[in-house]
């Protein structure tokens, strides 16, 4: 089979860069704040973020069909701003699968194609060829109303790809699947982007589905970049409290730096206890037993509860006066007694007032 082949010896891949992109719909509220970025070439780039938080803009701002309010946007060293959509060549998928309810699978991949004059036999054979990719090629004849939500959505794919489109743009695409469909979906397109090599960049508002796909992610909120970085850097040295709480399960524990100051002093430089506003916590953090080098503090605290759902155990500890979730105690029994515990380094941050991170992540080797 050499569908993989016929498309890379077509693709361009390319990679998109936003110098200064501020955008703002109304003239007076800005939407995104000066953006810049590169996503690199022939990479898979998530842009991730609660609703509102200007994932749509970007993407639209990417693809031509909105126009910046000041700034540039590159595609390789080609200034695209005022390219528009078609001039851009990108191919788009949304999260409703907008296919043709009239025409066939085959046909609805070879649209595209039939649109750009393409000849009959040249764009049949093409969509075939994409039809195999996205493994849809036993299902050529039928219309989109007689497939599944996933099936559609490999369609979608499939004809966003047709004229081998040096970006391929999705716009929460699996937001419409169940459970177990978009995890098999975003294996796949993870495969598809993979074996074409096309740029890719992938909008969620699901961590989980940005964190399984994507070789960077970008973390957008307020309208501006809050992290761009890889799903461990992500997890291991958030920039911020926004990042530390929005990355995780379950959430990190939040508390204020107050409760550790008296458990941190002479381990944590004073100067930094003294800034630190809130203690980031991961859950896994917090041990029963001395790790010897990973561990920061031993504290002392009750178990209040635990809990166990399928491979899922989660023990409370109350400590001070506040509750920490630990994933590591479970089975810990529970008890008014006070207990002994351990705080590691890896998965330990604080936090300033302004939220920005300022100790913890791998930039603290102490
Ligand atoms: N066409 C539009 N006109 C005016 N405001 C808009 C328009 N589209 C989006 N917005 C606003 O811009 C902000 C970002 O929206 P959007 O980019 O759709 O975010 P996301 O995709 O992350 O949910 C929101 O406050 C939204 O209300
Ligand atoms: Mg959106």
């Amino acid at each position: 089979m050499n569908t993989t082949n016929f498309i890379l010896k077509e693709r361009t891949g390319l990679k998109v860069t936003f110098k200064n992109v501020t955008m703002s719909y109304d003239g007076k509220k800005d939407t995104l704040k000066n953006l810049n970025f590169t996503i690199p070439d022939g990479t898979l780039v998530s842009l991730l973020g609660p609703s509102g938080g200007g994932k749509t803009t970007t993407l639209n701002l990417i693809s031509g069909l909105l126009t910046p309010t000041s700034g540039q946007i590159f595609f390789g060293d080609e200034d695209v701003t005022k390219k528009d959509a078609l001039g851009r060549k990108v191919g788009m998928v949304f999260q409703n699968y907008a296919l043709y309810p009239h025409l066939t699978v085959l046909d609805n991949i070879a649209f595209p194609l039939k649109m750009a004059k393409v000849a009959k036999a040249e764009r049949h054979k093409r969509a075939r060829e994409l039809a195999a990719l996205v493994h849809v090629e036993d299902q050529l004849d039928k219309k989109p109303g007689e497939l599944s939500g996933g099936q559609q959505q490999r369609v979608a794919i499939a004809r966003a790809l047709a004229k081998s489109p040096s970006l391929l743009l999705l716009d929460e695409p699996l937001s419409n699947l169940d459970a177990r469909l978009r995890i098999e979906m975003r294996e796949e397109i993870r495969r598809i982007q993979r074996e074409t090599g096309v740029t890719t960049i992938f909008v969620t508002h699901d961590q989980d589905e940005a964190l399984h796909i994507s070789d960077n992610i970008m973390v957008l909120s307020f309208g501006s970049i809050q992290q761009f970085s890889s799903p461990t850097a992500l997890y291991e040295r958030p920039n911020n409290l926004f990042v530390a709480k929005f990355i995780g399960e379950p959430v990190i524990n939040a508390v204020p730096a107050d409760t550790l100051v008296d458990d941190l002093k002479g381990i944590v430089p004073d100067e930094i206890l003294e800034r630190a506003e809130t203690a980031g916590i991961r859950s896994e953090a917090l041990i029963p037993y001395d790790a010897g080098d990973a561990v920061l503090a031993k504290l002392s605290g009750t178990i209040t509860q635990s809990k166990k759902y399928g491979r899922e155990a989660t023990a409370e500890i109350t400590y001070h006066d506040q509750v920490l979730l630990s994933t590591e105690m479970a089975g810990s029994p529970t008890s008014e007694a006070e207990t002994e515990f351990y705080l590691t380094k890896p998965g330990f941050f604080l936090f300033d007032d302004a939220g920005v991170l300022i100790y913890g992540g791998e930039s603290h080797a102490q």
